[in-house]
């Protein structure tokens, strides 16, 4: 699926929407380089200027010092060294301005980029989840990289290159006017007809390259997926299937790769040639004309030197064309990425370290005090403070993630301070969207949640979510030690803290017998651990944390039910005091909860303790006593 995906972007790899905007855009990218950009283009002239005056030297060299001395015995050569060296400084200046340029771009072109790159990553980090739920990976990476490149190249080569090309013909072609507008004519006919065929040759290569180009995804796309699923793969001995499937994949590669690149080492010797007979041509008729009209040999040596620096920068600017094209559809793409809207955050109310008076009051405190409350900013410049209990009201939320499918219809649900509550039900019942409500990835667009009496929309996300401690249904691992990895629950958290939240979730044991205990290194999301001590790990992480409200999704679900019982007695001392939501399919895991809440098709299709429930006999008691299964 990925693969496919992949291939259908690669359609468009090479088209960008609006070109003109993104090379403004990108300009706009080099402002910190403005004085670099201005001495490139002073070293551009230069190298351009001291070519065109460089070869109409040759004019004088011949008709004033060498056409005059033939034949002669003792010619007076000063003058003529004299103008050789003329030359010769003036073709140095060219190269010394040509290096500098070079060495200027590239200051410019990987100071833009690491620019971009930041600006990339840093807009990344502001993007809703939404966004990350409705793009693949693959497709997010090749911003970094294929596009990336593709803009590095252009910015690297192409864009002096033009620049130069552009100027060199417009002087070139000014000079060749001097000379002798006839030859000019014929010249410029000459390189229509070669355009031309440049043309012809470069649409037929355009489109295998595009070809190509779809053919390079298709095998990226089924690597990378064959890679992930390696393991499915080998379960299934479906490794000569994947082989066969490979190699059709590769055999589509290699002849759109031999179409594209037969054409594209075409082109080179085919231009070389005609550039070959346009240059002779013109000699043929400069000749002609030396002969008939007296046209003199000194302005055809120039003429002729200046047909090869007129051609030349023509040819090559229409064969990067394509590169520059697909080099402007990667700019669009990142662009793209950059002008998706972040998270929006209307929230005002901020999460602050309190203390309480002997009066019972609370103040904002500058310490770590256990006690945490909600800064409301009043009009007046002061604030009202509330003490974080951790009372949470769900008051008839309803929500969908797309906008006519309903995920979850009228809940309604409250958390006192302090209190257990339990999701269960079957999959896909809209439990664990019931959390991603509660720590705002997604917003509510019907109902209200209360968190201490405070809508959540008006607290600061950063805030609301620094005040849950969760521990994801997907464990995620970083690569790091063990010890830092539970530590990005808190990163002001102490050595002693982190083994003290390690030790709550019995995860102590078992980090002490890795090799390295707690620095230990965790490898690609945990590979070197079981899931189980991964999911040890993520409630340590939750632990450290220490806020309010603790959120539980499937946190223990693949760990054994001995291990499980052993956490549950840490968890215990870990809860107290907190409000605390678990989610849990093994249901002896819920059994001590105050409230267990029975979700179906995201209803609340009963609530009550297991006491309670089990008496009612419905579809809890089905699902305890596994008769939903059996029926
Ligand atoms: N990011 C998403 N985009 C669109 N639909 C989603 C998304 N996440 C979940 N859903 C849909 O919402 C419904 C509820 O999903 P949810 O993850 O809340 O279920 P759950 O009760 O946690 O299930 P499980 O026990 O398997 O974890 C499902 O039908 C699912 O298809
Ligand atoms: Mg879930």
């Amino acid at each position: 699926m990925r693969g496919h995906e992949r291939s259908m972007r690669n359609m468009n790899i090479m088209k960008p929407k609006n070109a003109l905007k993104t090379i403004k855009r990108i300009i706009s990218y080099m402002k910190p380089y403005r004085a670099h950009m201005v001495l490139v283009v002073i070293c551009v002239l230069i190298s351009v200027a001291s070519n065109i005056a460089a070869t109409y030297f040759l004019k004088p060299l011949f008709n004033r010092y060498i056409i005059p001395y033939i034949g002669q015995q003792n010619p007076d050569l000063s003058e003529f060294i004299k103008t050789i060296l003329v030359m010769g400084i003036i073709y140095t200046i060219g190269v010394l301005a040509t290096y500098t340029y070079n060495r200027l771009m590239v200051t410019v072109t990987t100071g833009t980029l690491y620019r971009i790159r930041i600006e990339l990553f840093s807009h990344m980090q502001t993007l809703p989840i939404r966004f990350f739920d409705t793009h693949t990976h693959g497709e997010l990476m090749s911003r970094y990289t294929n596009d990336t490149d593709a803009l590095r190249n252009m910015l690297s080569q192409s864009f002096v290159n033009i620049f130069q090309s552009m100027l060199t013909v417009s002087g070139v072609f000014i000079a060749m006017l001097l000379l002798s507008p006839l030859l000019t004519g014929i010249v410029v006919l000459m390189l229509v007809i070669m355009v031309f065929i440049i043309k012809k040759l470069g649409s037929k290569s355009g489109k295998f390259f595009r070809e190509q180009q779809m053919a390079v995804g298709k095998v990226n796309g089924y690597i990378e997926e064959l890679i992930e699923g390696q393991k499915v793969v080998k379960v299934f001995c479906h490794e000569n299937k994947v082989k066969a499937d490979f190699d059709k994949l590769n055999g589509e590669l290699f002849e759109a790769a031999k179409q594209a690149n037969t054409f594209a080492s075409m082109l080179r010797p085919i231009m070389g040639n005609l550039s070959y007979i346009h240059y002779s041509i013109t000699a043929i008729a400069g000749a002609v004309m030396s002969i008939t009209t007296g046209f003199d040999i000194g302005s055809l040596a120039s003429f002729l030197q200046y047909t090869r620096s007129f051609s030349q920068p023509i040819t090559m600017m229409s064969e990067q064309f394509n590169s520059i094209l697909m080099a402007l559809a990667g700019a669009e793409r990142i662009f793209d990425m950059l002008d998706q809207e972040p998270e929006t955050d209307e929230g005002f109310v901020s999460l602050v370290n309190a203390e309480k008076t002997e009066k019972g009051e609370i103040r904002e405190s500058s310490k770590r005090t256990g006690i945490w409350a909600w800064k409301i900013p009043k009009d007046d410049g002061g604030a009202e403070y509330i003490e974080v209990k951790g009372d949470i009201r769900f008051n008839n939320v309803v929500f969908g993630y797309e906008k006519d499918k309903t995920v979850l219809s009228g809940i309604t649900l409250y958390a006192k301070p302090g209190q257990k509550i339990a999701f269960v039900g079957s999959t896909g019942a809209g439990k664990t969207t019931v959390t991603n409500l509660l720590n705002r990835f997604y917003d509510v667009p019907e109902g209200a949640i209360l968190y201490d009496g405070i809508p959540i929309n008006n607290i600061k996300k950063k805030d609301l979510r620094r005040s849950l401690s969760m521990v994801l249904q997907d464990t995620h691992l970083f690569s790091g030690t063990v010890m830092e990895n539970i530590r990005y629950g808190r990163l002001d958290a102490t050595d002693e803290e982190v083994i003290e939240a390690a030790k709550l979730a019995n995860a102590d044991s078992f980090i002490r017998h890795l090799p390295q205990g707690y620095d230990t290194l965790i490898t690609a999301d945990g590979m070197n651990l079981s899931q189980g001590q991964r999911q040890l790990i993520a409630i340590a992480r939750a632990a450290v944390a220490d806020s309010p409200v603790l959120i539980l999704d499937e946190a223990t679900s693949s760990i054994d039910t001995r291990t499980e019982a052993l956490i549950e007695k840490g968890m215990d001392k870990l809860m107290e005091g907190r409000t605390v939501f678990v989610i849990a399919h093994r249901l002896s895991t819920v059994r001590n909860a105050n409230a267990i809440i029975v979700l179906e098709n995201g209803s609340i299709v009963e609530r009550g303790d297991h006491e309670d429930l089990i008496k009612q006999g419905g579809r809890y008691y089905q699902l305890y006593t596994g008769l939903l299964e059996l029926a």
